[in-house]
């Protein structure tokens, strides 16, 4: 039986020299590998109590808007500053290649609200914990944080549940 790393390749020295990139773009573009990822997160998150999703740019809006369709939710972006219209609050972070500042409308979420964070892959998981700070300071809660890859050895799982949350990912 296929199965999403079937679908996915590794680009070496992108962004940078020594970085090995998954690209899902190969993923995306398949409709069988599409609709591995989608299912096997919206399996992964069955049984949570999710309100809305959140996904983080860019590859955590294609994933997190069709994962809000299937589960019945609505989609918040994530994104990287100076792109939302509206007021919005922002955190810097540092990820595997760089730094960089992610934004929320401060009107996206309203306090109490469960939400599932949705991105494509965990490497240190610095933008995972940002965007876990910008729902959290909307007065919202992660209910869990899924992608479809897990650096495992960049460390992002154990970040993330070291600041309690739950982390679910279809592949290392
Ligand atoms: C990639 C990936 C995650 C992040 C993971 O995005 O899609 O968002 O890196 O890295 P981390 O766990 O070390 O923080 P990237 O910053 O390349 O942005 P893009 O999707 O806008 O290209
Ligand atoms: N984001 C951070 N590290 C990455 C990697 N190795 N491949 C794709 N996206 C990434």
């Amino acid at each position: 039986m296929a199965h999403v790393t079937d679908y996915i390749r590794t680009i070496p020295d992108f962004p940078h020299e020594g970085i090995m990139f998954r690209d899902v773009t190969t993923l995306f573009a398949d409709r069988d590998g599409l609709r591995l990822a989608i299912e096997g997160l919206v399996t992964a998150c069955e049984g949570l109590e999710i309100d809305t999703v959140a996904g983080l740019e860019a590859r955590g809006f294609i994933l997190g808007g069709a994962l809000a369709d299937r589960l019945g939710t609505g989609f918040v972006p994530i994104r990287k500053k100076g792109k939302l219209p509206g007021k919005t609050i922002e955190q810097a972070y540092s990820l595997e290649y760089g730094e960089a500042v992610v934004e929320i409308h401060d009107d996206a979420l309203h306090a109490g609200q469960k939400v599932l964070l949705v991105d494509d892959l965990l490497a240190t998981g610095g933008t995972a914990e940002a965007g876990i700070r910008l729902i959290e300071r909307l007065g919202a809660e992660v209910t869990a944080c899924a992608f479809v890859i897990d650096l495992r050895e960049l460390g992002g799982r154990k970040r993330l549940e070291g600041l309690g949350q739950r982390v679910e990912a279809l592949c290392a």
